[in-house]
């Protein structure tokens, strides 16, 4: 956290911030690159960052949660995140792309059932919209869902779902009326231990390695009518909606990510010597380190104020669109920026496993990538300024 933000922190905020900070930097750090290396996935810290309230901090006590504002979920979220970004997507993943879409379209019944438990930390959470042929384009979908009487059939194959391998419970996607392209998609809740319901390949993937991605695939699996989330042909706003709420989460993580870029290489450029003096005298690296320093800081107001801008949403029908695509664009961008200017500092050594910062370089693409492309948030922020949407 800078100093030099404006934003006025109630001493709630300064306390999830530290508490997420002190776990980062003593659970999290330790094992961060062992669980990189070896790409297992880390349940034991994850079950504590559950117990400590971190997997549902917006969702209300009374559903296993938090209760805290969206400003303490990113705050929280940048802590995790500047240590290890896989803890911090499963985090993401699990408060904004899960819990989100049901406190805000679940009925009392569904936020009892597939809320409580995973907002609590017991079960963890995913979202699965994306498929092999249908990834930017969400709306084109393949995958099925069948009315038979009281039931839905699933069936298809779902792609890139963060915690795949692991999630208890999932929000997914389905086709239920393909004439009416994104107006016949309806969301569905499904419990991982559903017949019909397998989990498919394990993505090895170039960085956020400990956490867990994979398909999904749904043959013939049957689901309750009580499992439908919100009504038939509704998934496409869901999905999207979500994804305002999820793209404030990546921006956090990107934002976690560019601040330990940044502060390894101010650290490097203090100590390192070359020709006779510090490497942070010679102007080729102050001036990497200034553009960090302003980008970073400029990433914090644009999340801070999305932040602000789904806080005061809440209980309307207000869209905070702009504001999430706009952090979510301007700081992966950052992290990618950062990451890549903390390599080049670093020389040879940055490009070994011996420092985190050949971690950072590679958690960093993907924040440019999930949750919209930074095309896509581009495409968001057009249409929106050109009233095109
Ligand atoms: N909130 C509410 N409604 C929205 C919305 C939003 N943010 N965005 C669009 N809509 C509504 C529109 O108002 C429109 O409604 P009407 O039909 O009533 O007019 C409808 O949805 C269709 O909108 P568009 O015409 O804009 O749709 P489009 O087909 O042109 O696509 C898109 C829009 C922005 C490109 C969208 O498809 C998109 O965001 N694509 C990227 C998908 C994405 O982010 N995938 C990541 C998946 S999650 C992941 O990464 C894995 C993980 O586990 C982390």
């Amino acid at each position: 956290m800078s100093d030099t933000a404006l934003f006025p922190l109630t001493d709630e905020h300064k306390m999830i911030r530290d508490a997420a900070r002190d776990f980062a930097t003593n659970e999290i750090a330790p094992i961060a690159a062992e669980f990189d290396e070896s790409g297992e996935f880390p349940l034991k810290t994850i079950k504590k960052m559950g117990e400590m309230g971190f997997m549902g901090i917006e969702v209300p006590e009374a559903y296993g949660g938090a209760g805290m504002d969206t400003l303490a979920y990113v705050l929280a979220l940048e802590e995790i995140c500047k240590v290890d970004a896989s803890h911090g997507v499963i985090m993401s993943v699990n408060n904004s792309l899960y819990c989100h879409g049901i406190m805000n379209f679940g009925t009392e019944p569904q936020k009892q059932k597939f809320l409580t438990p995973v907002a609590s930390g017991k079960a963890i959470g995913a979202y699965s919209l994306t498929e092999p042929m249908s990834g930017s384009d969400a709306g084109t979908m393949r995958t099925r869902a069948v009315r038979d009487g009281e039931e839905y059939v699933l069936n298809g194959r779902k792609s890139w779902v963060t915690s795949g391998p692991v999630a208890e419970y999932i929000v997914a996607f389905f086709m239920t009326d393909p004439e009416k392209k994104h107006k016949g998609i309806t969301a569905f809740l499904v419990e991982a231990d559903r017949p019909g319901f397998v989990r498919g390949k394990k993505e090895p993937k170039l960085g956020i390695r400990a956490s867990a991605t994979s398909e999904l695939v749904f043959e013939d699996c049957r689901v309750p009518l009580e499992n439908r989330l919100g009504e038939e042909g509704d998934g496409f706003k869901i999905a999207m909606t979500v994804l305002d709420a999820g793209r404030i989460g990546i921006a956090s993580q990107a934002l976690g990510i560019a601040e330990a870029s940044y502060e390894a290489s101010l650290a490097y450029a203090r100590e390192r010597e070359a020709f006779g003096q510090k490497i942070g005298e010679f102007q080729g690296i102050s001036f990497k380190l200034a553009d960090m320093k302003t980008r970073i800081e400029a990433s914090r107001l644009l999340i801070y104020n999305a932040a602000m801008a789904k806080q005061q949403s809440k209980g309307t029908a207000k869209r905070y669109t702009l504001q999430s695509s706009t952090a979510k664009l301007f700081a992966s961008e950052t992290a990618m920026f950062c990451a890549h200017a903390a390599v080049q500092i670093h020389g040879g050594i940055g490009y070994s496993k011996e420092v985190p910062v050949e971690r950072y370089f590679r958690d960093a693409k993907i924040t440019e990538i999930y949750e919209g492309t930074s095309e896509i948030q581009r495409l968001v922020i057009s249409r929106s300024e050109l009233g095109l949407r």
